[in-house]
């Protein structure tokens, strides 16, 4: 198809769709279970031919959640059957349930504004952009002795992105190892905010592990992405991508970048896409989008004493470490031991209606190769333990209601993760001790 056919069809498209959630009519997402290495296999090549988009991914093992889009569902049923990879429908009308969603989050707003005065950030619903920033703000005006907050840059539409350093030494003192945090790189994955902002909590408003403040320097950055962030509230709830249009002649009507796939690791060479329309779109070259620099500047700046770094994504209760490629990194063993002692301690601290934590390697867990990730970034540049965590999706059998994870599972999310990172902190920290010594 011709780029001015493509250009012609999505102006059509755009012209029918106006009410809310609207594009999202017929589309369904299905369960899918896989027993074996081989549909693993087949589910990549399904994944690619029918823009499969995993919102949980199917591990084996371990039921996922796939949405496809309604030109593509009978196929796709017909060959999974074919393949007899087992699946059954979860949610049948997705815009249905996106509706719902927005309900709920209607209904906390005004409690929780409220509540806070809308000041304190609260924990039972989804925050925009702005409730977030003024909470960062109000940290580095209330706690000036130990947090100050950076405007790293402005995104690509002009928002600030906004990150906190917290030490008790004002980030002079060169023997303190740091742990690097981040969320919202995906714009739809809203639930990875909010544990980056829990930790500031936890570090600065209430500490209760004193000795994480005197071992270690932090920095916190709760959303990377904030112009893909607030499109979920405008626009488009399950938008991925950076919102930039300069990347391609068809960046103005499929906006935006997948950052996680815009750094440059074996930039654009596995699990990434060409075409701006689509989801893992990698960008028109290595670190386009503002928004992956400032990772990268975070990275670079500090990564003389970064003990840790981790990025929060969703969903799938993993922990995933390098490489993208599926070839395991020198110090696996080492990866694998902080990453099974903090999937542990979550599932300690977790609830009967999430699954358990798995730990594994990014492209042997999933099935599907990636390239330029933050996290294979971040080890490649010398960060000896990088994660990606997957928060956790309720399993099948809780009293599901919202479709992209209730509001009221947020404050369990922050509490039981922030236990993981308490003790991975303490390992990552005893480790790069030994390292230096
Ligand atoms: C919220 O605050 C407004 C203004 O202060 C007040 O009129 C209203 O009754 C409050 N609503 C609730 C549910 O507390
Ligand atoms: C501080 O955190 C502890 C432990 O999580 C909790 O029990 C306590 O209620 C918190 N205090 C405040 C003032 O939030
Ligand atoms: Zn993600």
């Amino acid at each position: 198809m011709s780029v001015t056919i493509r250009l012609l069809l999505f102006v059509a498209l755009v012209g029918i769709v106006s009410g809310k959630h609207e594009e999202y009519i017929g589309w369904k997402s299905y369960y899918v279970e896989l027993k074996s290495q081989t549909q693993l296999k087949t589910l990549r090549t399904l994944t690619s031919k029918y823009e499969i988009d995993a919102l949980v991914h199917p591990i084996l093992d371990r039921e996922g959640i796939l949405i496809v889009k309604p030109e593509h569902q009978k196929a796709f049923e017909q060959e999974a059957k074919a393949e007899e990879i087992a699946y059954r429908i979860h949610v049948d009308d997705i815009k249905r349930h996106l509706d719902h969603d927005d309900r709920i989050l209607q209904k906390h707003r005004r409690k929780s504004m409220n509540r806070s005065g809308g000041r304190r950030l609260p924990y039972d619903s989804y925050q925009e952009i702005e409730v977030i920033n003024d909470y960062l703000d109000y940290i580095g005006e209330t706690y000036p002795n130990v947090a100050k907050v950076v405007d790293a840059a402005n995104s690509f539409e002009g928002r600030p992105i906004k990150y906190v350093k917290i030490s008790t030494t004002n980030f002079e003192d060169e023997s303190k190892p740091i742990i690097y945090i981040d969320g919202g790189m995906h714009g739809r994955e809203r639930i990875s905010p909010p544990p980056v902002t829990w930790a500031i909590h936890k570090l600065v408003e209430n500490v209760t592990e004193k000795d994480l403040l005197e071992r270690f320097d932090w920095i916190l950055l709760p959303v990377a992405n904030p112009d893909g962030y607030q499109f979920t509230f405008t626009t488009n709830r399950l938008w991925r991508k950076s919102c930039s249009n300069d990347q391609h002649l068809l960046s103005t009507v499929c906006l935006g970048v997948d950052l996680n796939r815009n750094f440059d690791f074996y930039w654009n060479t596995a699990g990434t896409s060409d075409s701006p329309c689509s989801d893992t779109y990698a960008g028109s070259k290595p670190f386009s989008e503002v928004e992956a620099r400032v990772v990268r500047d975070i990275l670079h700046e500090n990564v003389h004493r970064m003990a840790m770094y981790v990025s929060f994504h969703s969903f799938g209760s993993m922990i995933l470490y390098p490489w993208g490629s599926g070839h395991l990194p020198p110090n696996a063993v080492e990866l694998r031991e902080v990453a099974t002692v903090i999937a542990e301690e979550i599932n300690k601290h977790s609830i009967p209606d999430f699954p358990r934590y798995f730990v594994g390697n990014s492209a042997l867990m999933i099935g599907n190769e990636v390239s330029g990730d933050a996290e294979d970034y971040a080890y490649n540049l010398g960060v000896p333990l990088a994660f990606t965590i997957k928060l956790p999706y309720p399993k099948v059998t809780s009293s599901l209601e919202g479709y992209l994870l209730d509001p009221m599972y947020i404050g369990q999310v922050c509490r039981e993760t922030w236990e993981g990172l308490i003790v991975g902190a303490r390992k990552a920290g005893d480790l790069f001790k030994d390292k230096n010594n």
